[in-house]
């Protein structure tokens, strides 16, 4: 499966924003985590300094009485408290304190283990008997070795002055996990916010790629379309960058087709011409020689009859590319549709070549039509088609003409009982310079007829048709004016 542009740009927005919002999110969480850490290391030290000041205050003679402080910081450790910390409830301090001397031998600790021990090494009571800030992050439970983070523990000294010296040292012990819920609480945040902006995003996301997706599906429709010589308008894209191209390629499809067409009309023009120009040159030279009268206007007859075909084809081809050019009609007018067929069916060329072949003109119309239009393409038109039936059908046979209305369009028939149009020349009917040979006489038009037709239809927002009557020999051409 070939994946669309859309899919393309929507799978590496995915991939772009999912990677983007999760190391955000990580990154936000570490710092978080380190934010709750740092907070709680900086009232831990407030905490140390300020026992370490009451205790402080206890030295008599140089010496403390372990036993008040030790009642002092075990009260202040068991002091019931409901603190309701946004949704974390504390209960009580949570906190182990233990004191050294100045040589760092544990005189008093809160949890009794660590009496008597010399923790003259470890970070918190060396750097603070050293007058620096001591503080360590080690295992909450001295017997393990390697803790993992939740099973360490901060620790923060402070020092006992007294008389100005360090008498020795106060650390106060928090274990790690205690933070635990404030981090896991705004982790949940956190997420949430992320999901979000990753939903929001990913839903922006598939907008623009669908834009994406849809303005180059119109653009390759058009594009197939035009290619396969099909007749399609420019489609109408928002993107501009799309809208530009689209209106380029129209351009450029105009352009070509205008080449294509003044090719195609000079090739025809040419080659219809070259006949009557060569029997007018061969009868010119003939009557150069000694001749009857009679023969001479024979000869003369022909060179006209040459000339008026010329004239014919030229003004044809004048008329065609005249109205191709035009985008809209000039002078509209109400047009009795009856009036419109006995003016085609009386024109005098058109009336001798019914009488010639015998054809029987049959109409039926139901009632009074009008419709809208510029009267000589609507003549036109019809003309057209009429002109067809007549070349079409048998001799002595039958054109039926019928006009009829739907909701939409008023509709004019024309019938004949010939042929029809043969299943390999239905795709080409109304192009340029399609012309198959009469059945009668196997002479071919110059095939600009329904072009012409199809070109005024459209402007009058209308169409024509040409198919074979059902079930009956014969076609039937149709022109549909739209009722406004
Ligand atoms: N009434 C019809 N019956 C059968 N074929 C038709 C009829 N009208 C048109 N056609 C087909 O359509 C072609 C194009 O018609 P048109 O454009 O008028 O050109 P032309 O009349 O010069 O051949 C005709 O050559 C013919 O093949
Ligand atoms: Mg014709």
């Amino acid at each position: 499966m070939k994946l669309t542009i859309g899919v393309k740009l929507f799978i590496a927005y995915f991939v772009i924003t999912s990677s983007i919002v999760w190391i955000v999110t990580d990154k936000v969480l570490l710092r978080v985590t380190k934010g709750i850490d740092e907070a709680a290391e900086d009232v831990m030290i407030d905490t140390s300094n300020l026992l370490a000041q009451i205790i402080g205050g206890d030295i008599k003679n140089n010496t403390l009485d372990v036993d008040h402080a030790g009642n002092l910081i075990s009260t202040y450790l068991d002091r019931e408290l409901n603190a309701d910390i946004y949704s974390v409830t504390k209960k009580n301090p949570n906190l182990q304190v233990y004191i050294t001397n100045q040589d760092g031998i544990v005189i008093y600790d809160s949890t009794g283990i660590r009496k008597g021990k010399d923790y003259s090494q470890w970070n918190d009571v060396h750097d603070t008997l050293q007058g620096k800030y001591g503080r360590r992050s080690s295992a909450f439970n001295p017997d393990i070795a390697n803790p993992s983070s939740d099973q360490k523990a901060m620790y923060v000294a402070a020092p006992i002055y007294h008389q100005n010296e360090i008498f020795g040292v106060l650390t106060v012990v928090k274990p790690t996990a205690d933070l635990k819920p404030y981090i896991i609480e705004q982790k949940k945040h956190i997420e949430e916010y992320a999901i979000y902006l990753f939903l929001i995003s990913l839903l922006f996301g598939a907008g623009a790629s669908y834009a994406v997706s849809r303005g180059t599906r119109k653009l390759v429709k058009y594009t197939t379309a035009l290619s396969k010589g099909e007749n399609v308008i420019a489609p109408k894209i928002r993107q501009i960058e799309f809208s530009e191209l689209s209106q380029a390629i129209e351009k450029l499809r105009v352009d070509l087709e205008g080449r294509e067409y003044v090719e195609e009309y000079i090739n025809t023009m040419a080659h219809e011409l070259r006949t009557p120009i060569t029997g007018i040159k061969a009868t010119a030279e003939n009557l150069f020689m000694p001749m009857s009268s009679s023969q001479r206007e024979r000869f003369v007859n022909n060179i006209l009859k040459a000339n008026t075909k010329m004239e014919l084809l030229v003004n044809r081809l004048l008329n065609l590319s005249r109205i191709e050019r035009r985008d809209q009609l000039e002078n509209v007018e109400k047009i009795n549709v009856k009036e419109l067929i006995k003016d085609v069916l009386q024109s005098p060329t058109r009336k001798s070549n019914i009488a010639r072949r015998g054809i029987n003109i049959e109409y039926s119309v139901e009632r009074e039509f009008t419709i809208k239009a510029e009267k000589l393409l609507a003549e036109q038109a019809l003309s057209n088609i009429v002109d067809n039936a007549i070349d079409f059908t048998p001799v002595n046979s039958t054109i039926s003409i019928k006009v009829s209305e739907s909701n939409t369009h008023v509709n004019i028939q024309v019938q004949d009982q010939g042929v029809g149009v043969p299943e390999h020349a239905r795709r080409q009917i109304f192009r340029r310079f399609f012309s198959s040979a009469r059945p009668d006489t196997g002479k071919q038009g110059n095939g600009l007829g329904l072009r012409f037709v199809k070109k005024i239809m459209s402007l009058h927002n209308g169409k024509v048709s040409l198919r074979n009557r059902f079930m009956e020999d014969g076609a039937v051409a149709t022109l549909k004016f739209p009722i406004r």
